[in-house]
């Protein structure tokens, strides 16, 4: 049983703390803690993401900055065929996107099922900053984005319809047995191999980062699950699943089947696991398993992981079934880290 001296000391910190987080929040102001700036992402093949981030979060820019440009990297390569530019496309053949970002204010903006934008994250932060409003979607978000002096471009590539006509044949919608059928094209083909594991799904940049000021931002960004209905739109550009920001606790991101982590506002999880004490790798376990938890029948079959990064700069990630890595982006350099996960 707590004592009354140790309650008194404990209601007394409690007071201070949340006096200084009101006073903080009644200013707007973000809580800063100085520290080591870092950028992780979702997936090995974006080191080159994480490299375009560090140039601005490296030379003291703003972690929001830094993650707009490292995805932009996998949105504009036609070889990353989960991310903008070159992404599988839905059932119908369209590839629609879906974006968001969050910063240190707790601001955020995002952008569904928009074709035809080469960078849906662009416009997803002028959603946050030049609207009245949080999300965007189809043709209200491609409106907009003409409005903004964006254009128009074909974002199916060759290669991309290729698979797609492939899938026509035989038309089922299965995002496990459809990564198995793209590594047998890709193997054909000789393209280089976006997955870095053969047998499970990856889709998705989420990146986020922590700048010289201790500030936090996030971006998320994805050509969604390949073959999908025209129309869906899975975690990724809802804040609260696919990407979260507190800059009081840290950020957290997400990659996998997007409705499994819309079922449990997944990144929200992971940072507010985190509020409660639990390290970056035991919060993201945490979110994991109330996905295994809610598929009880087929966990297995069900491929999502998570990363995080808290306030001090810790990182971690965890993932349903094995084969999710992330980079880590420091001073020191670039590392990629395969992550345990639920099963093995
Ligand atoms: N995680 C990406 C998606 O489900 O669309």
């Amino acid at each position: 049983m707590i004592n009354r001296r140790k309650f008194i000391r404990a209601s007394a910190f409690t007071g201070f703390a949340s006096l200084v987080g009101s006073k903080l929040k009644a200013a707007g102001e973000p809580v800063t803690v100085k520290g080591q700036p870092i950028v992780i992402s979702t997936w090995k093949p974006n080191v080159k993401a994480n490299k375009a981030a560090w140039e601005i979060l490296g030379s003291g820019g703003r972690a929001l900055d830094a993650v707009v440009q490292g995805v932009q990297v996998p949105e504009a390569d036609p070889e990353d065929m989960s991310v903008g530019y070159g992404g599988l496309p839905d059932r119908d053949g369209k590839v629609t996107l879906d974006s968001c970002v969050m910063d240190e204010f707790g601001q955020c903006g995002s952008v569904m099922a928009i074709e035809n934008i080469m960078h849906p994250v662009l416009v997803a932060r002028l959603v946050m900053e030049k609207t009245p409003h949080v999300q965007l979607v189809g043709a209200g978000a491609l409106q907009f984005a003409l409005s903004q002096g964006f254009k128009e471009e074909n974002l199916l590539t060759e290669q991309s319809e290729k698979a797609w006509r492939e899938w026509l044949k035989k038309s089922k919608y299965d995002p496990m047995e459809t990564l198995h059928e793209m590594d047998k094209l890709i193997q054909k083909q000789q393209v280089p191999y976006p997955w870095p594991v053969p047998d499970l799904n990856h889709d998705t940049i989420g990146m986020v980062a922590m700048d010289t000021n201790g500030n936090l931002g996030g971006a998320c960004t994805t050509s969604g699950m390949a073959y999908k209905m025209h129309g869906r739109v899975g975690d990724s550009p809802i804040i609260g699943a696919g990407l979260f920001v507190d800059n009081e606790i840290g950020a957290a991101s997400s990659t996998g089947v997007g409705e499994e982590v819309v079922k449990i506002c997944g990144s929200h999880v992971v940072v507010e696991a985190m509020r409660h004490g639990m390290s970056p790798l035991e919060a993201c376990k945490e979110a994991v398993r109330r996905i295994v938890k809610n598929n009880s029948k087929n966990a297995k079959d069900v491929q999502v992981a998570f990363l995080a990064v808290n306030k001090k700069g810790e990182h971690g990630g965890f993932s349903v079934a094995p084969g999710f890595n992330y980079c880590v982006t420091t001073k020191k350099g670039t590392i990629v880290i395969d992550t345990k996960s639920w099963f093995s």
